[in-house]
């Protein structure tokens, strides 16, 4: 077999690529199986020179970077395919090899018309917006569920592209024009957009279900990597403040085609503390001394939009509910190193939701809103831990840190970041 998934514990950010990057050359197949060009991941590597090289990837699995690797963009992704040939270009220019990539002929497609509606939507919205990140990714998932999306199999028959676009459109630039008071494209406009690099998308385009399913009947290990995270998942997470897609682990299944019973493993990448981008509720957010420290120690600022994270404490609530809801066997607990001298650290472990105590996520939106945390103290430490390799070189306060969270979060602690490079990792337990 072995299908393994990869998701985010927390708002997102939380190291996801550096954690796929981690499995490196075990992993035969790396499937992005939701979301879309609102992702970001950095990932870091070390070359054999010496050199550090930083890629920021968007749409493009982070597997792309792992010779001998298969990326793959599963049907649950929405694709902007101008972005897809930038980023392709741009790894090609840097000498990585992309030709391996292959994306399903069921992903969505992110039109023009769709861009143009998520960044009104958003300033209609005032001071109810989600902060999305503009890309039209919630057009273009409302598209797919209202069946006049676009697919990627669409772009090879023009006829047939042609009528779906008018059929979009038909709708769609009322409420431009008439609503948004916005200049519709016209069928002309967006149909030839679309079909720019069509010939250049074909090789690439196969039924990627059937692909992945046959590599797990070799034998062959598929990691498959969610954008987003639990949190922003469109039925788990903190809606209305989320993204449009499935981003826990069951969306690994709708968006491949890969069935639950061949799932082995569900690794959630959480970090140390916690940071959110764009609006809606976060009970451990800090807006003081403390908060800055996080943003700036951290680099919490957006691979996307560069937009500054909001930062706050470990909230044990969240990964303990994102164990439930994925079936996490593994966690990896990213960033310890930016703890790194604060002299204390607040770990959440229930909610004050209006003077009753919660210890689960409050399933009513309200409440969410209205939780206040319930901290205990653990000591911090001040020795620089980059360095270290195995979890007894790291403090003992480090370790008692990761100790408490794991007890808490409700699944293992196997892997703990302590730098942004691969190696930086101490491994408790191997994850394969
Ligand atoms: P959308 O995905 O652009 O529709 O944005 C919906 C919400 O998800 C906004 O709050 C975004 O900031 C958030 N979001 C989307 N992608 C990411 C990500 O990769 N990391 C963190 N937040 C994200």
């Amino acid at each position: 077999m072995p299908a393994i998934v990869i998701v985010g514990a927390q708002w997102g950010d939380e190291g996801k690529g550096k954690a796929t990057d981690h499995l490196g050359s075990q992993v035969d197949y790396v499937v992005k199986f939701n979301g879309g060009n609102n992702a970001g991941h950095t990932v870091v590597i070390r070359q054999e020179s010496g050199d550090v090289e930083k890629y920021a990837l968007h749409l493009l699995p982070s597997g792309i970077l792992t010779p001998g690797c298969t990326p793959v963009i599963g049907n649950g992704v929405v694709v902007d395919i101008d972005v897809l040939f930038q980023e392709i270009d741009g790894l090609e220019g840097r000498g990585v090899d992309t030709s391996k990539l292959k994306l399903s002929a069921n992903a969505h497609v992110i039109a023009d018309y769709n861009r143009t509606i998520d960044k009104v939507t958003e300033r209609f919205l005032g001071s109810r917006k989600i902060g999305t990140t503009g890309r039209g990714i919630g057009p273009t998932y409302a598209d797919k569920m209202n069946r006049i999306g676009i697919r990627v199999q669409d772009l090879f028959d023009e006829k047939i592209l042609t009528q779906k676009v008018e059929g979009a459109l038909e709708l769609k630039s009322q409420i431009l024009t008439k609503i948004y008071n916005r200049r519709a494209p016209s069928v002309e406009q967006t149909v030839e957009g679309l079909l720019a690099h069509a010939e250049r998308l074909a090789p690439y385009v196969c039924d990627t279900g059937l692909l992945l399913s046959q590599a797990l009947d070799r034998g062959d290990v598929v990691l498959m990597e969610a954008g987003q995270a639990t949190l922003l998942d469109v039925d788990h997470g903190t809606y209305p403040f989320v993204t449009s897609s499935s981003a826990i682990s069951a969306g690994a299944c709708t968006g491949t085609g890969i069935p639950p019973t061949r799932i082995d493993q569900v690794i959630a990448i959480a970090k140390a503390y916690t940071t959110r981008v764009g609006e809606g509720p976060f009970p451990t957010e800090l807006h003081d001394d403390n908060g800055e420290f996080l943003r700036k120690a951290g680099w919490e600022y957006g691979t996307t939009t560069g937009r500054p994270r909001r930062c706050g404490w470990m909230d044990t609530v969240i990964t303990r509910y994102a164990a439930r809801v994925n079936g996490v066997t593994d966690f990896v607990l990213t960033k310890l190193d930016t703890l790194t001298g604060l002299a204390e650290l607040p770990v959440c472990v229930a909610y004050d939701v209006d003077g009753v105590r919660h210890d689960e996520m409050p399933v009513n939106q309200t409440d969410f809103h209205h939780a206040v945390p319930i901290y205990e103290n653990l000591p911090g430490w001040t020795e620089d831990i980059s360095g270290c390799r195995s979890f007894e070189e790291l403090p003992k306060a480090a370790q008692e840190y990761v100790e408490f969270v794991e007890a808490r979060s409700g699944a293992k602690i196997s892997v703990v970041g302590v730098g942004p490079e691969r190696e930086q990792a101490v491994v408790r337990h191997p994850l394969r």
